[in-house]
């Protein structure tokens, strides 16, 4: 039987998981009103900002207690603001369950030097969150980006727990239902499931984060891109846009026209359809197969952004550059580019399937898959 190339493609074959596919019809004329070359302390730059942590509010459901920050370095920025401000006052537990998480332990085990109690899952399994204690600072990703795992609900974390919840929801804000009563720190960046840029991160504190940030001294230097308070105070302004340091305004107008398209979509709920329709597609294909298999052992943890798949044909000789050439297939053939696993991720291939990707293009990539697949065995020889 010969191993035919189908007919049809994706009409968008982006399906790297950050930065990640614009937003259907994006065109940079939507860019228009951009303030550019005025200051981001001006009227207008501030009201931008302004608009941007409100459209955040609305779209994503946060509450109206909560402080919406718009902070340097992207998630990494957000998520270590966070870690250096808040940790140090309680004993802390850091969950991990893939390369980012992973990052996250280096980060308040090795530089922060805290005596925290770690627990690790390997790719492809969840931490079991019933050992956590909650009276601890817990800090963890929401989805694992490079493990296509994701914790699928909140419900395992207790309302009335003594210690702050940290979580790194970059590949899960827009896609999945966050419950904001179980997270006191929320952190993500532009450019995963809205297709925005990168370099800006979003922070989220509950009352009782900025309570902490205003009962404690961490016992480390805090550099001024960190600084949340000041004289034991918050300072109110880094949340109603009055940012630390300079943000790009491009960047602020593409959230928005992205923040924009969500609302007229029908909001969180619409957004989530989508990221759900679009790894249905994808598990829908790869059912009954026996070359190829989701990476999230648990159907209930399997990611609706970052759905990573691993090749399980015993045939296969060198597994890891089987799934490279594979990849570099499928994108030589310009039906999925950046779809190849994460660095330190098991060998396989990584298909996003956040927000502003349609579920058409990932029906249509899904039997290219197969095609290279098949074509990379006959190539082995
Ligand atoms: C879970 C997770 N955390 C953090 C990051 C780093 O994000 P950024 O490049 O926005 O700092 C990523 C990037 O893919 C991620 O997937």
């Amino acid at each position: 039987m010969g191993n035919t190339a189908p007919a049809a493609r994706p009409v968008n074959p982006r399906f790297s998981s950050g930065p990640c596919a614009k937003i259907p019809g994006y065109s940079l004329d939507m860019l228009a009103d951009a303030p550019l070359g005025r200051s981001h302390r001006a009227a207008v730059g501030k009201a931008k900002l302004a608009e941007a942590i409100d459209l955040t509010r609305q779209v994503l459901g946060v509450p109206e207690d909560y402080r919406i920050g718009i902070v340097p370095a992207s998630d990494t920025g957000a998520v270590e603001m966070a870690l250096w401000s808040l940790l140090g006052a309680r004993p802390v537990e850091m969950l991990a369950w893939e390369s980012f998480g992973e990052g996250w332990v280096t980060d308040v085990v090795k530089q922060l030097k805290l005596d925290a109690t770690v627990r690790k899952a390997d790719y492809g399994k969840i931490v079991d969150f019933a050992e956590v204690d909650f009276d601890r600072d817990v800090v963890f990703t929401w989805n694992g980006t490079t493990s296509g795992v994701r914790l699928p609900n909140g419900d395992a974390i207790p309302a009335d727990r003594a210690g702050l919840t940290i979580c790194d929801a970059t590949s899960a804000a827009y896609a999945m239902d966050l419950p904001w009563d179980k997270l006191d720190v929320v952190t993500f960046s532009w450019q995963k499931v809205l297709g925005g840029e990168g370099g800006h991160g979003v922070l989220i504190l509950s009352p009782r984060a900025v309570e902490r940030l205003e009962s404690h001294v961490p016992a480390w230097p805090l550099p001024k891109i960190f600084r949340m308070t000041k004289g034991g105070k918050l300072i109110e302004g880094i949340f109603k846009g009055e940012t630390i340091n300079t943000p790009s305004m491009l960047c602020v107008e593409d959230y928005l026209v992205s923040l924009k398209w969500a609302q007229n979509l029908g909001g969180l709920s619409a957004l989530i359809g989508r990221c759900d329709a679009n790894a249905a597609a994808i598990r829908d294909f790869i059912a009954g197969k026996d070359w190829i298999a989701d990476l999230a052992e648990d159907p209930a943890t399997g990611s609706t952004t970052s759905v990573c798949l691993k090749f399980t044909d015993p045939a296969i000789r060198d597994g890891a550059a089987f799934a490279k050439a594979v990849a570099k297939r499928l994108e030589r053939e310009g039906v999925a580019l950046d779809a190849g696993s994460y660095r330190d991720a098991p060998p396989g291939l990584r298909i996003w399937c956040g927000a502003t990707i349609e579920a058409a293009d990932v029906a249509a990539l899904m039997p290219w898959v197969e095609w290279a697949y098949r074509a990379e065995i006959e190539a082995q020889g």
